[in-house]
């Protein structure tokens, strides 16, 4: 086990979630609703731009657990910015990415990283019902 940084909110390794980012994306590509949306912004096939996501996303989770600081992004920016994505789909990524986490990682850990996965989820979909209610359109609720 590597020493963990002090400030870390709770116990997990990089390659705990280097696993659980292979695993999380691994399905998303195979989902019939979520598969589409990434295959259109990242990649339609599995392949070096799927690596490049993987390795920011891993770089995110890291940052938000107070792991290391080597994400430098705006995650609401982005998803604000996507017209695919739409309040009601929070859910169901939500829904994947606990499913992943408690068979990939141990049940600490899942509920840990799951609970921080809500709580991120929460605040980028008010952002995306917000961006729908300023252009004046009703709700997308699926
Ligand atoms: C409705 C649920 C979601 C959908 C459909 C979705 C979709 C996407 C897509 C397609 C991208 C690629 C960037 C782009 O569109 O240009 C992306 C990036 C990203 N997503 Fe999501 N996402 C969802 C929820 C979440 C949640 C809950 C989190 C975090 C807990 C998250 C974290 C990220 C991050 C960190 C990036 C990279 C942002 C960057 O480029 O710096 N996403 N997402």
């Amino acid at each position: 086990m590597t020493e963990q940084n002090p400030l870390q909110k709770f116990p997990m390794e990089p390659e705990d979630i280097d696993r659980l980012v292979a695993e999380f994306y691994k399905r998303i590509r195979a989902h019939p609703m979520l598969g589409p949306i990434f295959a259109r912004a990242i990649a339609p096939e599995d392949g070096p731009q799927w690596r490049a996501h993987e390795a920011k996303i891993a770089a995110f989770w890291r940052n938000a657990i107070g792991m290391d600081a080597s994400y430098d992004g705006n995650p609401m920016q982005i998803h604000r910015a996507n017209r695919d994505i739409h309040p009601g789909m929070f859910s169901t990524w939500l829904d994947l990415f606990h499913t992943t986490a408690a068979d990939v990682l141990s049940p600490e850990k899942a509920a840990a990283i799951s609970a921080l996965a809500d709580r991120i989820g929460q605040s980028l979909r008010y952002g995306v019902t917000m961006r729908d209610q300023e252009r004046g359109a009703p709700p997308v609720l699926r």
